[in-house]
């Protein structure tokens, strides 16, 4: 595997990459944080410029694109549904063909997946996504470093969702865990059980991987769990739903009591955040000696970086 495989692919869901690109990029997530913290200044996007199209609020997103790219010599512009005519005026098609003249990449964070998948085939520019209400990729690259960091190679290890099993971070862990041998269940009630479609396209990669995928509403299935996984409640865009999330998750919060039935003292609590403390999770576990929650939000600029690099055509220093 060399980054030349990688050269104007765009990042739209897992499901497009082979267990061996994954590992490539996260073996590259992990020489660039190193590179980080020896303190080494690159130029590897230098005369690149990168837009930033958000439909929906970010902070670790939008911080980790801009930064990861911006300090590395390329340009990284910001536009918001307010700022352009994202499929208002013009089409998608036209926006995305004229933004492929201009940018070197495209990140894109909204609603439909279907959006970023028309950038990508409009642009001929990579795109990443930066989240949609079906996937969010970006972020499981860096759960899986934050895994790795902590207990070796992923491959093999216990991880559980508690929460919206419905959800694009709950969709994502099922696929990247599923190509790289990891052991997921969710832990969900079934009124939020991942979608069958996607749990389907997993089965086949799950087999030949031999990640075990389980789907349950018993919270024993914590038992053995290397890392206890959880979301906000409520997503961007489903606020009307508050009142019977809260009715459906509330049994299924991660407390200390929760941590504690896995029976390890080495597991650790993992969130994407945002978090809703006192909701899906309690202060005392994310802001405990368990939670790995702060690492995950710095990994998040490490992995992007990685796949940024890997995908455009950079200077090698
Ligand atoms: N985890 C994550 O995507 O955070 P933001 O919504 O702040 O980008
Ligand atoms: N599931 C959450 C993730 C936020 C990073 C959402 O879509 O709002």
């Amino acid at each position: 595997m060399t980054a030349q495989n990688f050269k104007g692919k765009s990042l739209l869901t897992w499901l497009d990459y082979t267990a061996e690109e994954i590992r490539y990029l996260l073996d590259l997530s992990r020489q660039v944080k190193e590179e980080a913290k020896r303190g080494e200044l690159h130029r590897r996007f230098t005369g690149k410029t990168l837009a930033l199209l958000f439909e929906k609020r970010s902070t670790r997103t939008r911080c980790a694109f801009e930064t990861a790219f911006g300090e590395e010599g390329g340009h990284p512009v910001f536009l918001s549904t307010q700022d352009i005519h994202l499929g208002i005026k013009e089409s998608l098609e036209d926006t995305a063909r004229v933004l492929g003249r201009m940018f070197s990449a495209i990140q894109f964070r909204g609603f439909k997946q279907s959006t970023a998948e028309t950038l990508a085939e409009y642009s001929g520019v990579p795109v990443y996504n930066g989240l949609t209400d079906s996937f969010h990729p970006t972020q499981a690259l860096a759960d899986i470093q934050t895994l790795e960091e902590n207990f070796g190679n992923a491959s093999g290890k216990r991880l559980c969702f508690v929460g919206d099993g419905r959800n694009n971070v709950a969709r994502s862990l099922v696929v990247i865990c599923a190509k790289l041998g990891i052991h997921f269940t969710v832990i969900c009630p079934p009124e939020l059980n991942p979608d069958p479609e996607i749990l389907a396209l997993c089965e086949p990669l799950a087999r030949s991987s031999g990640a075990e995928i389980q789907i349950t509403g018993d919270l024993d299935a914590v038992r053995g769990a290397h890392a206890l996984y959880t979301d906000v409640w409520v997503s961007m865009g489903e606020e009307a739903r508050k009142e019977e999330r809260k009715r459906l998750l509330g049994p299924y919060q991660v407390n200390q009591a929760l941590m504690d039935r896995t029976g390890r003292k080495d597991s650790v609590f993992m969130h994407c955040l945002p978090a809703v403390k006192g909701e899906e999770v309690t202060a005392e576990v994310l802001d405990g000696p368990q939670s790995r929650a702060w690492d995950e939000a710095e990994n998040r600029k490490h992995t992007i970086k990685a796949i940024m690099l890997a995908t455009l055509d950079c200077k090698a220093a």
